[in-house]
């Protein structure tokens, strides 16, 4: 698989890249994570599930759900959560790890940029390390503010821009180095994890997301930077 410059894709090509990269590391996903982050994912998900503000009476979304450790972690707070993903080998490795008697999840395979479920349907939607790569972020953000009941609130995770360019470059160069290790280690091939450094060289950061959500209609939004500004939290509500 060879990965090219995000830069020169149209959204369709860029969107095979990304479903050919999850189709080839989905069996492996969970231990790509593992590795990748040091196990520090488990405590950066963590402190989004605790920040999110569950109740028990909530409806959620996470979108871009994956192997769904966040629809899981969700899960015993709130009244229902629907995990939607458009690659089914990642929903169908969630549905393999779904704890036993866990009944108020269900998986749904979905494109983000077109969500088949009403308006005003959820209190809380999340997406979690999938917000980079996806093509179409105006309309999977319009989406996100479309599904949401007002008030509700729009919650990313993902890797962030850091606004010092010394560190910029440095932790993609970290992520194309260490990817390439992981990459070679689970799957042959160095080239594996290169969409990570390659998707964040072409996002536009977690202190700019904030023009993209506010033009679809959410209220200021606010960003957590975390771990030397290498993660970040953008928080979103929808006026109502
Ligand atoms: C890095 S994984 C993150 C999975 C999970 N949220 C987590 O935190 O582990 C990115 C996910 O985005 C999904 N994805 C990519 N493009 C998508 C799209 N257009 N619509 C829905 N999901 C998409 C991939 O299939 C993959 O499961």
């Amino acid at each position: 698989m060879t990965l090219p410059d995000f830069a020169d894709l149209g959204g369709q090509q860029k969107q095979r890249v990304v479903d050919a990269v999850f189709d080839k590391v989905s069996r492996r996903y969970d231990v790509g994570n593992e590795l990748i982050s040091f196990g520090l994912h488990r405590v950066w998900r963590s402190h989004l599930i605790e920040s999110v503000g569950f109740r028990p009476e909530h409806d959620v979304l996470d979108i871009a759900c994956g192997t769904g450790d966040v629809t899981f972690a969700a899960a015993p707070r709130v009244r229902s959560v629907i995990g939607t993903d458009n690659n089914p080998h990642m929903l169908r490795l969630a549905e393999q790890k779904r704890p036993a008697g866990m009944r108020n999840v269900s998986f749904v395979e979905a494109d983000a940029a077109s969500l088949p479920f009403p308006e005003a349907k959820f209190d809380r939607v999340t997406i979690c390390y999938a917000t980079r790569g996806l093509p179409a972020l105006d309309r999977v953000m319009a989406e996100c503010f479309r599904v949401l009941k007002p008030g509700g609130e729009l919650w990313i995770l993902d890797f962030a821009r850091p606004p010092w360019p010394a560190v910029d470059v440095a932790w993609r160069g970290t992520l194309y180095t260490w990817g390439a290790v992981v990459g070679t280690i689970l799957h042959g091939d160095p080239r594996t994890y290169m969409y990570i450094p390659a998707s964040l060289a072409h996002y536009q950061g977690q202190r700019v997301l904030d023009v993209t959500l506010r033009a679809v209609g959410f209220a200021p939004t606010e960003v957590f930077e975390t771990t030397l500004a290498l993660m970040a939290y953008n928080r979103a509500v929808k006026p109502g």
